[in-house]
């Protein structure tokens, strides 16, 4: 009785959508939860991502399973549309599309690995309905590969397990999609030196990588000019002089996203939750989130544009703004936001500080612009980085104001 399952937590809140599963409910032991028909024949098979055939037999126990804990919110289906799911915000997952947000996934050819499943379902993602799951990984393992034979629903609203998008893109290309290899993250090149790799990371995250267009800033315009310049002055082949923000910038911008369905608004971390991360592992998590993105909402930074040092500085950025969640120094900070002076930034004759000789073809200066030790890069991604400064943007778009 005392050491529950921790998914107990959110049926004893939601007990009443269970009709149809009523006993596996109460204990969450014992398959009791029969489904009368089950979805494959036991002689045939699917063949997933990665070239992982799973028998029909293995399938349906996965259904099984998948009835018993996963059906209340994404749904018999697949298409999240369980019972419980309807007042939710985020919705399920609807698995019929194939899309995952947090399981590392970096192009539509890409399943999740097997491994990021089991790390988000056993894990469960902070500020949502999809709480940690404590289940064997055994049958965790067959409630994913079930999870996978997810199609499209035919006309007539029904799921047929079939054309899934393994089989969609093996009848065009006779290959079945890759899964990225298992990951676990290179070592952190900030310990010992935190207070530095938060500052590389505030003026990573404002002036340079992007994160400022789509989550909110956590300076005032005036300090994030004056960050600028000195930034610019030291390591002019990085950063730039501000010229503007966006308008609205203390708030995170809505991602309208098809994939979801839904509107997706980029957490403010200083009072938001980050869904995937989790308070022992964060700064490798948060080093994880940023060097995969979020599919397809928000870019991946790894080999596009970031150095792995400067990928886990912003994590470390970030992670000293999660550390406000909560505490007093989040209200003041808002405050000194919202009532900060008018700021002006200065046109662009003046913006521009004496600016060193710019180097013949972005060659140059190394030891200078790393005098100071902030800016350890390893060598490799420190050339990639200096040489290509354009071409490395992650995204689509640039900040209007970049050079
Ligand atoms: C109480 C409702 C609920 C239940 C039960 C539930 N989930 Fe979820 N699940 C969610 C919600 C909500 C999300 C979407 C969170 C988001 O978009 O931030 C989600 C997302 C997911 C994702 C997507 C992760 C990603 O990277 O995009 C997977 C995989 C998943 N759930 C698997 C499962 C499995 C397997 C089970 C059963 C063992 C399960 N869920 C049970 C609510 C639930
Ligand atoms: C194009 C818009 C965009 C840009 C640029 C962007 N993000 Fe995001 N980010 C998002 C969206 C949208 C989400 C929310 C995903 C969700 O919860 O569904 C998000 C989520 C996150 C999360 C939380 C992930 C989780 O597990 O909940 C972190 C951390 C994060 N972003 C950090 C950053 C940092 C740091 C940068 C700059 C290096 C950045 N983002 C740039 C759109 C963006």
């Amino acid at each position: 009785m005392t050491s529950r399952p921790q998914a107990r937590s959110f049926f004893s809140r939601a007990a009443g959508v269970f009709a149809t599963c009523a006993i596996a409910v109460s204990g969450l032991v014992g398959a009791s939860c029969k489904p009368d028909k089950m979805p494959f024949k036991p002689d045939e098979s699917r063949t997933f991502a990665g070239d992982i055939t799973v028998s029909g037999a293995e399938l349906n126990k996965g259904y099984q399973s998948y009835m018993r804990y996963c059906y209340a919110c994404h749904g018999e289906k697949g298409d999240g549309k369980g019972p419980a799911s309807y007042s939710l915000r985020p919705p399920p997952r609807d698995f019929t599309r194939g899309v995952f947000k947090f399981a590392r996934m970096t192009s539509s050819d890409h399943y999740p690995n097997d491994a990021d499943l089991v790390r988000i379902v056993k894990g469960g993602l902070h500020g949502t309905a999809m709480l940690p799951w404590d289940i064997s990984e055994e049958e965790l393992l067959r409630v994913l590969q079930f999870i996978k034979a997810f199609g499209p629903l035919n006309e007539n609203g029904e799921q047929e397990y079939k054309n899934s998008r393994w089989e969609k893109i093996r009848k065009k290309t006779g290959k079945v999609y890759d899964v990225l290899p298992e990951w676990t993250p290179e070592a952190d090149p900030w310990v010992g030196k935190e207070a530095e790799a938060v500052m590389r990371g505030k003026e990573l995250y404002h002036l340079r990588a992007e994160c400022v267009n789509c989550h909110p800033g956590f300076d005032t315009k005036e300090n994030l000019y004056k960050m600028s310049v000195e930034a610019n002055k030291r390591d002019p082949n990085t950063f730039s002089v501000m010229k503007s923000v966006r308008d609205d910038v203390y708030h995170s911008q809505a991602k309208k996203s098809d994939e979801y369905g839904v509107l997706i608004m980029p957490p403010d971390f200083t009072m938001d939750f980050v869904r995937s991360a989790h308070p022992e592992t964060r700064v490798a998590d948060l080093y994880r989130i940023l060097s995969f993105g979020v599919y397809p909402v928000m870019p991946a930074w790894k080999g596009a544009g970031l150095s792995d040092s400067d990928i886990y500085a912003l994590a470390h950025y970030v992670n000293s703004l999660i550390e406000l969640r909560g505490k007093t120094a989040a209200l003041e900070l808002k405050d000194k936001l919202n009532n900060q002076k008018p700021f002006e930034f200065p046109k662009e004759e003046e913006a521009k500080p004496a600016e060193t000789t710019p180097p013949a073809d972005g060659e140059k200066k190394d030891g200078e612009a790393t005098g100071d030790k902030k800016d350890e890069k390893k060598p490799e991604d420190a050339k990639k980085d200096e040489k290509k400064p354009e071409e490395k943007k992650p995204e689509e778009k640039k900040p209007e104001e970049k050079k």
